[in-house]
């Protein structure tokens, strides 16, 4: 396995539309996925697409640090996934991306999804997902499309270095909360 470089914003890669994986069982494909595997865990992030490691196929991989059996870190590989929403509610919610390392930006992902794709043993997973699960989900599946969180913000003004929003916007919203 190996950590490979992520590609970052700007890389023309992360604009383009990810290939279908014809060879889902293929050691080519477990490879990819070992090595993806190692480089999120490395980056300390909780979802990465082929992509991102300048692969341009439709594999991605995520983990839902909530979901993590004690002591063990569940990781999902999913091959040519796709995703249905449950229902139109929406939730706006700050994300970040390894590809955008430490910045933030508020945005707007279906609460409920149900995805599906294949695992590297060529098995279809299907799964609901709400909350952070679902979002992880949405904006993986993003990524493959050639789209980044930065063109989905709430708003424009909404996106900023992790420590500013902490400052200014988290706070704001906390401070909202409590007077409410
Ligand atoms: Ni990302």
């Amino acid at each position: 396995m190996s950590i490979l470089k992520i590609a970052r914003l700007g890389h023309p890669i992360l604009l383009q539309k990810a290939k279908i994986v014809e060879d889902i069982t293929s050691n080519k494909t477990k490879k990819i996925i070992q090595d993806m595997t190692e480089t999120m865990l490395d980056a300390k992030g909780i979802g990465l697409s082929a992509p991102q490691i300048h692969i341009n196929r439709q594999i991605i991989i995520f983990r839902v640090p909530e979901e993590d059996d004690e002591k063990k870190i569940k990781i999902t590989a999913l091959i040519n996934p796709g995703f249905t929403k449950i229902t139109d509610k929406t939730e706006n919610e700050w994300e970040g991306c390894l590809s955008i390392p430490g910045m933030l930006g508020l945005v707007k992902r279906f609460s409920i999804i149900q995805y599906e794709g294949s695992d590297m043993r060529g098995n279809i997973i299907q799964k609901k997902a709400e909350g952070l699960h679902a979002r992880i989900v949405q904006h993986e599946y993003d990524h493959l499309q050639g789209i980044l969180y930065t063109s989905r913000l709430v708003d424009n003004s909404a996106f900023g270095y992790a420590e500013e929003i902490e400052e200014y916007w988290k706070k704001k919203e906390i401070e909202k909360n409590q007077s409410q």
